[in-house]
């Protein structure tokens, strides 16, 4: 039995997650700094980084009690360095760096886009090893800062078949949701309004055929303009034609999920894939899991929405299966500000 510490302050989470197999997850804290940004309207990466400083200890400590461990049960310490913010990547890896020493215990670099996709193999994504579709999976990732579809030919073994050549979803959804003056994050606030809202809107989809590659800055302008129209951008108090946000916010969301759902899935019947895997922040839209699901003709893997938003039990799932390869750090463990999910760097 191994147990994993995993490291995770990338972006605007200070997160540490104990894990015990690969699998079983025994701690997992999350401190959002997401009031805080808020008042800025998006994340201001110096003051993520002092958040992390102050709140890093705190919340390593709770995971640990929270799993019933000690600092002395743990045997490696995984964490995150890259891609993120560099002031924040710096606060998690100093951190692991002195309680890998510290302990003696090794220490595992873990690239963030990977740690999303292993969110997948913790017992919440594949409650039944027995039913590990096993590879190649083709992993589609949608975060804040990151679309990517990814044919997964083994453990650790990405190779990028898809990205978007402008926005990620997840920027998308924090954008469309400033348009639509929705507050920040984009993403849950988007799904909220358009719950319920009447289906009086529609967006254009960028298809870009013969690619798996995406576009959504076309959407994103087409919302814009469809906003100062209505003259709800850049001044909400002036809204004319009764109020069209929710049903904007409806069309805009649709016309997202559309496009991730369909080229997923025509990804994976082009790459005979035996299973698809999401994962990354956007992964929480109810819509996108449940269309993703109905289209799809291979079994999907999709982690709660809690394990797809930034954590640290993902980091350490995946540092689980990097030891077994062999793949730990050296004390020289930089920070890649814009690694990317193909570049095997740890
Ligand atoms: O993976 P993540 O937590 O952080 C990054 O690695 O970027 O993803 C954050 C992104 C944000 O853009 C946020 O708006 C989006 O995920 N997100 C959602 C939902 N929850 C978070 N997007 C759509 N629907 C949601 N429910
Ligand atoms: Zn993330």
């Amino acid at each position: 039995m191994k147990t994993i510490l995993g490291i995770e302050t990338s972006c605007d989470e200070t997160a540490a997650g104990v894990v015990i197999d690969g699998r079983l997850v025994g701690g997992n804290v999350i401190s959002s700094q997401v009031d805080v940004h808020a008042l800025y309207g998006g994340v201001v990466p110096e003051v993520a980084s002092r958040l992390h400083i102050e709140r890093i200890v705190p919340v390593l400590e709770l995971a640990l009690s929270q799993a019933g461990m000690r600092w002395s049960d743990i045997d490696a310490v995984a964490v995150t360095n890259g891609p993120g913010l560099a002031g924040a990547l710096i606060v998690g890896v100093n951190t692991a760096k002195g309680i890998a020493a510290s302990l003696g215990k090794p220490l595992v670099g873990v690239n963030h886009l990977a740690g999303h996709i292993y969110a997948g193999w913790l017992a919440e994504g594949i409650p039944d090893p027995a039913e590990d579709p096993g590879f190649p999976l083709l992993a589609l990732l949608v975060s804040g800062g990151h679309t990517d579809l990814a044919l997964m030919e083994g453990h650790g073994r990405f190779r990028l078949v898809g990205r978007t050549r402008d926005d990620a979803a997840g920027e998308a959804f924090d954008k469309g949701a400033r348009i639509l003056g929705l507050g920040y994050p984009g993403g849950p606030a988007i799904e909220r309004a358009s719950a319920g809202a009447p289906h009086t809107e529609a967006m254009p989809r960028a298809w870009l055929p013969n690619t798996h590659d995406f576009s959504f800055s076309g959407v994103k302008t087409a919302l814009l303009r469809r906003a100062q129209e209505a003259g709800i951008y850049p001044t909400p108090g002036r809204i004319r034609d009764g109020n069209p946000v929710g049903a904007l916010a409806r069309a805009y969301q649709d016309a997202i999920v559309e496009v991730l759902v369909k080229k997923a899935v025509a990804a994976a019947n082009e790459y005979g894939v035996r299973g698809i895997l999401l994962g990354g922040g956007v992964a929480a839209n109810r819509q996108l899991r449940e269309e993703l699901v109905q289209a799809s003709d291979v079994p999907v893997i999709i982690p709660p929405p809690v394990l797809c938003t930034d954590n640290g039990a993902m980091i350490a799932a995946c540092g689980s299966y990097l030891l077994e390869l062999g793949r730990s750090s050296g004390w020289e463990l930089d920070i890649y500000p814009n690694l990317r999910l193909d570049y095997a760097i740890g």
